[in-house]
Formats: structure tokens, C-alpha cells, sequence
């Protein structure tokens, strides 16, 4: 079924083509308070204007016309009122809202079912997202992009979207020349060191690395050593394919407990290192790049106001802006994408105008194909953590922590719950993505444990703990809740309005993908709780003494958890059952 503003609009759209009125003024939204109707729309104010006629005389031809061309069994009532037109929803379209909320969320896979209508068919997006560096520990930094490609993800399949996510790893560039050298000089002649560095590797690289740098022509150093890694020489390889072993390894351990969607392609920066002389090749013979005298290769973005892209650098080393573009050739090519979107912090917003500028200039995408999803720094606050190790805070020691902390709230409300370990965890990581997820993401954040795993307000728990509760409710009744509502049982105002929070889903959806802003669902999933917490206070479910009334109301509670539960999978968060 379609979603209801939908509906509308596909009620709207014959009246306006009979009259020859543009259907592009079509506009159709829920209504705040739902005092006139569910939905209204503005169009009578617009038309109004253009015809030269009243809001009130067009309003009465446009509801006049619907009455009389077409019996719309969704719709109940139409009226004009303060300037809108308003569109009360019909008891058979809850009925039918419900079967689709249950069918949508009977399914345990994200994945829209194949052959299904939804506009996503046909159409790949390619997300970037969790790109780690090699020889590096993912710290809290790494945290939003995982949380936010990974829902981008989950809500993206779940319209019909073909999703490619990549990690573009970070494993090539000069720093590893430099990170080449440091262990070279640390092994030689020194077995045991070997063994050292193996036993605890990314700790003492970083030892390394960072005692490396501080020796004189250290870059002159890596150069060499980097140098002789592009051109294959076997020691260098080994070394670095080894450290890219490790990392991969850590990377599948952080992605497992934070539990992502696999992964379609890992492909690292180093992957382009055959296709980058070319990119450099075609971008000067076509006239987008020139050499400047001291032998860089730049392409002048000066008066557009992005300065010198540098695709090769004086010295000859390529740049992770032209790894870019041979990765945005390799996608296209590969791909086809739709979209190519990069889930990356705003530091890096100037380096992506530039790639994207330059990408258009060669004619490797379409203009606006590409697009950089910023989001804001994620901080915590000084002593949030009780372990701290090192100078990073470690993203697996955030988790820790989380769950932790989750496990001490749990043996406070609740301890007889017999899996408190299992619970805690996805308390504890639902607190993380959740508290992420709800803040707008160019927003910069400051991450408070006390606040994310709080029982109230917006957070992750909260929702968790709701779903819980209504799930209880469910298996307390003796009759099963069906699918559908018993005929002749009217709906109240507050069930309508939280059956219409269940089935307005999909547009919030839609909406997400129109700005990439997963917030909205957050948004959209705490008003459904807020308003399910309270329709549970004003309905005694279980003492209801009318049967087909308790069946309705325990269709209604069903049809909320569903949603609660879909909305939370789509956001990459678990529903526990008990909590
Ligand atoms: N590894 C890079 C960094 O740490 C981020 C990569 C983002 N993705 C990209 N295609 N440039 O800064």
C-alpha cells in the first residue's frame, strides 16, 4: 500500500490534469494537530493566486471533483478550512495500514522483496563509510561514520536500493614509506623485536612511528622506503602486508561488535595504484590539469574559490585527492552509482569540493552524483572513561564502557532478567548509535554516557525499554493479537493518531533519503514511543472487558511494536524482548 500522503496526491493528480493545472503544485503533509484532518494540502491558496479566483471557490471545485469522479474508500472526509484543504483518513484505511505495517515488518531481512514496487529498483548507491587507517586502532573518531553509513545502509535496502559500502581503507601514501622505515631501523639485527612488535602491534607501531618522526629528513627517509614499496620491492611488501593483515583483521573485529552490515568491498587506496598514472594522463591531455614548473601536476580551481587540486606532488607522490578520483572512475565504471555518497567528518569538506569539481571536469560522473554526507566532531567529555589507554580513546573501549555501565543499570531495575549480559550489550551499543543518530549530523556532539543510557528522554533505552513493555503487554493477554481489526470496533482519536505514527513510516523514510539526515527517523520513532507510553496509560488493555475492543487495542499495541522494532533495525539498533 502506498503511504497516505501518497494516496492523496495520486487522488489529486487526475483533478488537476482534467483542468490543465500544473501538477508540480502538488503538496500534500500531515497536518500538526490533526484537529481538521490527517493530511492537508496548501494547493487552493497556490491555484488561487494563478486563477484568480478564491481559495474557497477553488477549494470547492478541486473537493467537488474528487466526490463526484471517484469514491476513494481511504479518504473519509474532505474539508477547506483556515486555507487548507484537509483530508481525514478512513477507518478501512487504518485496516489496510495495519496489514501493511505486519507484512512489512513480518520480514527479518532488510532487504525490500524482490519484485516489490519501491523506488529504489534499479539504482545503486555506493556508501563510504568506516574508512580506517592501516597500522591504526579504530578510536571514538571512527565512531559516527560506521553509525551513520550503516543506517544510510539498513534504510537505503529496505527501498528497493542497491547498496555498495566500501571502507576505503587508508593503506597507501608517504606515512607508510615513514612507518616502513621505523620498523626496518627497530628489527635490524634484533630478532626479539620482531617478536615484540607482533605481540602488541598497533601499540608499538605507533611507538614507532612517533619516534620516527621525530629524526631529521624523516620524510626524505620515507620517500625511499615508500618509494621502494610502489615498486614492489619484496621485503617492503611483505612488511606492509602484513600490517595491513592485522588492521584488516581489527577492522572485521570493530565492525562485528558494532555490529554493521557486511561490508561489499574493501577496497583501500593502495587498490588504485595502477589506474592513477592514467587519471593523471587523461586530466592533462584533456586541458583540466596542467604541470607547474617545479613538476606538480594541479588543476587551478582558483577562481571558483577551491584553490590548487594537487594530483601529484612536486616530488612525484601521488595524493590522496587523486586516489579520489580514480576511485570515483573505478565506481562509476564498476557501478554505475546512482549516488556515491562519502560518510566522513566536515574537516574534510574543502578536499571533497575539490574532488567532486574535478571528477565533473574530467567527465567521470554526473554533476551532484557524488556527495559528501559531513557530520559534526563527536567529543567526550574529560573522565568519562574509566580506562584510558593511550592518547586516543579506543572505539572498543567506548563499547566497554557502554556495556558496562548498561550492565549496572539493568541489575538496578531489573535483576532477575536471566540474559543480562546479552541485554546490556545491546542496551549499551543501541545507547551509542541511538544518542548519534539523534542529533542532527553536521552537529558537533558531546557523547555523555549518563545521558545516552538514561531511561527517559530521547535515547536509545528508552525506546528499548517502551518496546519491552508493550512486548509484555502482548504476552500477558490470552488472545493472540491478530492482524486485523474486528469489524464494527470504531478507533478513537489517540488510536488513530498512533496508527497514522505507524503507517506515515515510509514517508519519514523517504524523507531521510531526500537530505540524508537519519534523525528524522529518530525523531520520528521517539514521537511514536512518547505517544504509545501514553495511549498505554489512558487504555487499559489487559483489564478490557469488550472483546473485540481488547483485540483491537491489541492489534493497535502489536502494530506499534512492529514498527518500534523495524524502525530500530533500520537504525542499527537490537530490540530486546525483556529488559
Ligand atoms: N582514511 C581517510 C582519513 O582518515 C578517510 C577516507 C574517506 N574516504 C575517502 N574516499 N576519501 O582521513
Amino acid at each position: 500500500m502506498s503511504s497516505p500522503k501518497e494516496l492523496i496526491a495520486i487522488m489529486l493528480s487526475p483533478v488537476f490534469e482534467r483542468r490543465g493545472w500544473n501538477s508540480m503544485l502538488i503538496e500534500v503533509d500531515v497536518t500538526v494537530d490533526g484537529r481538521f484532518g490527517d493530511y492537508a494540502t496548501p494547493v487552493a491558496l497556490k491555484l488561487a493566486k494563478i486563477l484568480g479566483k478564491s481559495p474557497q471557490e477553488v477549494a470547492t471545485l478541486i473537493i467537488e471533483d474528487i466526490k463526484s469522479n471517484l469514491k476513494n474508500e481511504y479518504i473519509d472526509s474532505i474539508s477547506f478550512e483556515s486555507g487548507f484543504i484537509n483530508f481525514r483518513m478512513s477507518d478501512f484505511f487504518y485496516k489496510e495500514a495495519l496489514r501493511a505495517i505486519f507484512r512489512e515488518g513480518a520480514r527479518n531481512d532488510v532487504k525490500a522483496t524482490e519484485g516489490e514496487e519501491r523506488e529504489g529498483r534499479g539504482k545503486i548507491v555506493v556508501l563510504d563509510y568506516f574508512q580506517l587507517n592501516i597500522a591504526k586502532q579504530p578510536h571514538v573518531g571512527h565512531l559516527r561514520s560506521a553509525v551513520i553509513g550503516d543506517a544510510l545502509k539498513r534504510i537505503l535496502l529496505s527501498r528497493g536500493y542497491r547498496v555498495v559500502a566500501d571502507t576505503h581503507v587508508g593503506d597507501w601514501g608517504t606515512q607508510f614509506g615513514i612507518l616502513l622505515y621505523a620498523y626496518k631501523k627497530a628489527v635490524e639485527g634484533n630478532e626479539r623485536e620482531i617478536d615484540a612488535i607482533k605481540n602488541d602491534p598497533f601499540i608499538k607501531l605507533q611507538e614507532l612511528y612517533v619516534t620516527a618522526n621525530q629524526e631529521e629528513d624523516i620524510h626524505e627517509k620515507g620517500k625511499i622506503e615508500f618509494a621502494k614499496l610502489e615498486k614492489g620491492d619484496v621485503e617492503n611488501r611483505t612488511i606492509w602486508k602484513w600490517m595491513v593483515e592485522i588492521s584488516m583483521k581489527k577492522l572485521e573485529d570493530n565492525a562485528t561488535r558494532l555490529k554493521l552490515l557486511p561490508f561489499e568491498e574493501h577496497r583501500g587506496e593502495s587498490a588504485y595504484e595502477d589506474t592513477m598514472p592514467r587519471v593523471v594522463e587523461f586530466a592533462l591531455a584533456k586541458g583540466v590539469a596542467k604541470k607547474t614548473e617545479d613538476g606538480a601536476v594541479i588543476v587551478d580551481l582558483i577562481e571558483e574559490g577551491l584553490d590548487e587540486a594537487v594530483l601529484v606532488k612536486s616530488d612525484g607522490a601521488t595524493t590522496y585527492l587523486l586516489r579520489d578520483l580514480a576511485t570515483i572512475q573505478y565506481r562509476k565504471s564498476h557501478y554505475d552509482f546512482w549516488k556515491n555518497l562519502y560518510i566522513v567528518d566536515n574537516r574534510q569538506s574543502h578536499h571533497f569540493r575539490q574532488v567532486f569539481r574535478v571528477a565533473e571536469l574530467l567527465g567521470f560522473e554526473g554533476v551532484g552524483a557524488s556527495e559528501h554526507i559531513e557530520f559534526g566532531f563527536m567529543k567526550l567529555p574529560e573522565g568519562a572513561m574509566s580506562t584510558r589507554r593511550g592518547n586516543v580513546v579506543l572505539l572498543e573501549a567506548v563499547l566497554d564502557e557502554a556495556e558496562s555501565r548498561a550492565r549496572a543499570v539493568i541489575y538496578e531495575k531489573n535483576p532477575n532478567l536471566h540474559n543480562i549480559d546479552e541485554v546490556a550489550k545491546q542496551i549499551g551499543l543501541g545507547a551509542i548509535k541511538f544518542f548519534d543518530l539523534s542529533h542532527n549530523r553536521k552537529s558537533d556532539i558531546v557523547f555523555r554516557f549518563e545521558d545516552a543510557l538514561s531511561f527517559e528522554g530521547k535515547t536509545g533505552p528508552y525506546i528499548q525499554y517502551t518496546y519491552a513493555r508493550l512486548k509484555s503487554i502482548l504476552r500477558k493477554s490470552a488472545d493472540d493479537a491478530g492482524d486485523i481489526l474486528p469489524e464494527g470496533v470504531s478507533l478513537d482519536a489517540e488510536e488513530r493518531a498512533l496508527l497514522l505514527h505507524c503507517a506515515r513510516i515510509p514517508e519519514t523514510i523517504q524523507r531521510v533519503i531526500d537530505v540524508w539526515l537519519p534523525h528524522l527517523l529518530v525523531d520520528h520513532l521517539f514521537e511514536l514511543a512518547q505517544s504509545a507510553n501514553e495511549f498505554y496509560h489512558s487504555h487499559p488493555i489487559l483489564t478490557e472487558h469488550d472483546e473485540d475492543k481488547r483485540k483491537s487495542l491489541l492489534a493497535i499495541v502489536r502494530a506499534v511494536t512492529t514498527t518500534l522494532a523495524r524502525g530500530l533495525y533500520l537504525l542499527g539498533i537490537d530490540a530486546p524482548e525483556e529488559m
